[in-house]
């Protein structure tokens, strides 16, 4: 690691502080992104929020210069030894959202491209200013948003969904974090992600797996509840809630990070309208027409209809072209002909799909709704996935199962869809937008039938 950029940035004085640092290069400007909060008696008043891409995807390099942390052998021996010595070393710049990721906004409307370039796939987090994560209280209030899925093709996935982040990304927390929210740190999710490259305020070095110059896999994992309102495209949508021990950002290791078993509960218990028994409901041309943009609202009803309430129920309602829509009601033998998810109904659809609840096992709605009580964080992702190629959203899971038996098949993708290494030759280039994000208390975000 002999760089000759450090004895420049040396001379022009161009020298990082200290931890998790922040870099000088490409200043760091969040787009904005209108958004609108609803009452009953006020109606909807349009605030000026902004967007922040996840440190992950960003650049980290030596405070003293251009050189990179990470490369294709995984972190740079002299500058990551360690993790504290990481963080102290190397800093995350900022992001040309448009030019590098393919992330635009105009007015209420987020649009993320799948393919910018070299780049592929991104994640944003909805801000309140610019060093914080926008926290929403859900119970009893509802979320709607519009979606176009219609560039979405098999194996994609355009997501919308909470996780119970830090609101400062980790800043006060953790000393080793001086970049916080302000550059996307802190990410978590029910998967308890290893990906992630500083958790806790440390560089996840220790076993790093390198996959690329910009990825891999550490030994850490971070945690934490997650609700996934919307994870789609034009064949298949699931809305999945997943609880986890702690509700708030947990760094795991060994067994604890482990899917199910360890802190969090992985599966979720999601309702796909074609996986519970109504095959045409959404898609081309369906009840709910992906060739065109819906509405898609999400209502969190409370045990007492207050916010103080115990999280009872998810209830959900497209509209489209003025119509409104109910969910599709389940029609599978042995799971109640509903159109929402409660505790009973993710009971009765894991053991008619012959599934453990890891969900109950890790608290159920009850848990899930502290998380909601406390805030969560919004994000939003396009991603492919390379060890699945998205089958468990839309095609049979796993591929080799038998469609027939129930719970195996959940859209209308071919099994030997989704491949990445298919991503190339896509076309129409892929990419989701959301528009006219809205909350509030129930019933005042869209108007019912
Ligand atoms: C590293 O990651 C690759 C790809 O995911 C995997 O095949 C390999 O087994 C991993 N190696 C170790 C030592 O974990
Ligand atoms: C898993 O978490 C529990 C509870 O926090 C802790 O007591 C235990 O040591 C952890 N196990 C590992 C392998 O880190
Ligand atoms: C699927 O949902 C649509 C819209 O609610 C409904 O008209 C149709 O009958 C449902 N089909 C089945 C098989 O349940
Ligand atoms: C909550 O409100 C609904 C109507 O919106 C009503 O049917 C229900 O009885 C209320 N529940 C409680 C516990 O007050
Ligand atoms: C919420 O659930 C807990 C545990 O079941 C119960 O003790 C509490 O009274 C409930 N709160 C409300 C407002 O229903
Ligand atoms: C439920 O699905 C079966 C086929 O699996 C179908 O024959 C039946 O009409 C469906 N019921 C409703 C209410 O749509």
């Amino acid at each position: 690691m002999v760089d000759i950029q450090i004895a420049t940035f040396l001379l022009l004085g161009v020298v990082g502080v200290a931890a998790q640092q922040v870099g000088t290069y490409i200043p760091e400007n969040h787009p904005l992104l209108a958004t609108q909060s609803c009452t009953a008696s006020g109606g909807c008043t349009t605030s000026s929020s902004k967007i922040v891409l996840d440190a992950n995807r960003r650049w980290i390099h030596s405070t003293l210069g251009t050189t990179s942390c990470l490369t294709a052998n995984g972190w740079d021996p002299t500058l990551c030894p360690d993790g504290i010595t990481c963080a102290n070393y190397c800093a995350l710049d900022g992001v040309s959202y448009s030019s590098t990721y393919g992330i635009t906004t105009s007015g209420s409307a987020l649009r993320l491209q799948f393919v910018t370039g070299t780049n592929i796939g991104s994640r944003v987090f909805l801000m309140a200013d610019d060093t914080h994560y926008r926290t929403f209280q859900l119970l009893n209030q509802e979320l709607a948003f519009d979606v176009d899925v219609s560039k979405l093709p098999c194996g994609l996935n355009g997501a919308l969904y909470f996780v119970a982040m830090d609101a400062d990304g980790g800043k006060s927390k953790y000393p080793g974090n001086r970049a916080g929210a302000k550059y996307g740190t802190g990410y978590c999710d029910s998967q308890c992600p290893r990906d992630v490259q500083f958790i806790n305020g440390q560089a996840n070095v220790q076993g790093w797996n390198a996959t690329s110059a910009t990825t891999g896999t550490g030994s850490y994992g971070s945690c934490c509840t997650e609700l996934d309102i919307w994870e789609a495209n034009s064949n298949a949508a699931a809305l999945t809630p997943h609880t986890c021990t702690n509700n708030a950002q947990t760094r795991c290791s060994g067994s604890n990070c482990t899917s199910n078993t360890g802190f969090c509960d992985a599966d979720g218990c999601d309702f796909n309208s074609f996986r519970l028994g109504n095959t045409t409901f959404l898609g081309a041309g369906m009840s709910v027409d992906t060739t065109k943009t819906f509405t898609v609202v999400t209502q969190f009803i409370t045990s007492d209809n207050t916010s103080t309430g115990n999280l009872t129920e998810i209830r959900r309602f497209y509209v489209q072209n003025g119509n409104v829509i109910p969910n599709s009601v389940v029609n599978v033998t042995g799971i109640g002909a509903v159109n929402s998810i409660t505790d009973p109904f993710c009971s009765q659809q894991k053991k008619a799909f012959i599934e453990t609840n890891y969900f109950a096992q890790h608290g159920g709605l009850a848990q899930l709704g502290q998380a909601l009580r406390t805030g969560m964080v919004l994000a939003f992702s396009i991603s492919d996935d390379p060890a699945n190629h998205m089958l468990w959203l839309d095609s049979n899971f796993p591929p080799s199962a038998n469609p027939a038996v129930p719970g195996v098949a959940r859209g209308m993708c071919s099994i030997t869809s989704g491949n990445p290494a298919d991503v190339g030759i896509l076309n129409p280039s892929p990419y989701v937008s959301f528009l006219n994000i809205k909350f509030g208390s129930i019933g005042t975000t869209f108007r019912p039938a």
